[in-house]
């Protein structure tokens, strides 16, 4: 079963919604770029990437040619849209509110179709999402996505396989890893915490779809577009999902433990426990 894109308001089951896999929705309105904000919208903004990054805890952004008033002006969007998916969960989905982890805020000013990058990288590929530096430890990922393009331009995505059958299909290829291997990574500084068996499956995953060119073409995939003005919602780490065309979005990553999901036996987690027969974390 692929997951569907469902409107606020035509849902009195968010939470349940989002568990089962499915893009919740939000009409044009809910985020506004400022006048004084607009000069914001130029991929002019970025020092190098392809995305400029916000920490809501400490104020820092990372990835800006930005400085003066247009940096002030850039951190203040950032933290406007960063509190307003904050409210906009919790509101949607009162009963995570308490257990948010609120993580990095990130604006993509660069249009995706054409951009060169490695098959790793390439998010018009469809995949799940899985932090390479900050593990999750089996937290589930849930995101907040706003198109915010000036020009009226939706954004595109290709929306995959539900990740039952996701990891079905690749659970074979995936190997567990050594013993010690995440602990090592830490003390490199490769990651920030230790790499838990989990993250490191994911990580697997991630890779094993995004280079299988036949399954690429051959997933049951459905094309959506994301008007202008518009939000919705998504856990990224369940949901297979591509970006083809767009430019200028902001996003806010949250961290959501297993145990404050209403259906936790839906989490990937629980899913791949399930899968490779043993516990993950
Ligand atoms: C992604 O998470 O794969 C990219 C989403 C986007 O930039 O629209
Ligand atoms: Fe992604």
């Amino acid at each position: 079963m692929t997951s569907a894109v469902v409107a606020l308001g035509q849902t009195t089951a968010a939470a349940a919604s989002l568990e089962s896999g499915n893009v919740l929705f939000q009409q044009p309105g809910f985020f506004r770029v400022g006048p004084a904000e607009q000069e914001l919208c130029s991929p002019s903004v970025l020092s190098s990437g392809k995305n400029v990054s916000f920490d809501p805890a400490t104020g820092q952004v990372g990835g800006s040619a930005l400085s003066g008033d247009l940096a002030a002006a850039l951190r203040g969007m950032l933290r406007r849209f960063s509190d307003e998916a904050q409210a906009f969960v919790a509101r949607t989905c009162p009963e995570y509110a308490a257990h948010l982890v609120r993580g990095r805020t990130s604006f993509r000013p660069v249009e995706i179709a054409g951009r060169a990058s490695s098959w790793r990288k390439d998010d018009t590929r469809l995949h799940i999402d899985a932090f390479p530096a900050t593990p999750v430890q089996g937290r589930r990922i849930l995101r907040v996505f706003a198109n915010v393009n000036p020009q009226g331009r939706p954004r595109a995505w290709r929306i995959g396989d539900s990740f039952d059958e996701v990891g079905r299909r690749f659970a074979p290829a995936l190997k567990m890893p050594l013993p010690g291997a995440g602990v090592v990574l830490s003390a490199l500084r490769i990651t920030k915490t230790p790499r838990s068996a989990y993250d490191a499956l994911m990580l697997q995953l991630h890779d094993r779809m995004k280079e299988d060119s036949s399954y690429q073409q051959t997933a049951p995939q459905t094309a959506c577009e994301f008007p202008a003005g518009s939000a919705w919602m998504v856990f990224t780490d369940a949901v297979s999902h591509a970006a083809m065309s767009g430019q200028y979005q902001l996003e806010q990553t949250f961290l959501l433990p297993v145990k404050a999901m209403g259906a936790p036996d839906k989490s990937p987690l629980r899913i791949l426990e399930r899968l490779m027969g043993r516990p993950l974390i």
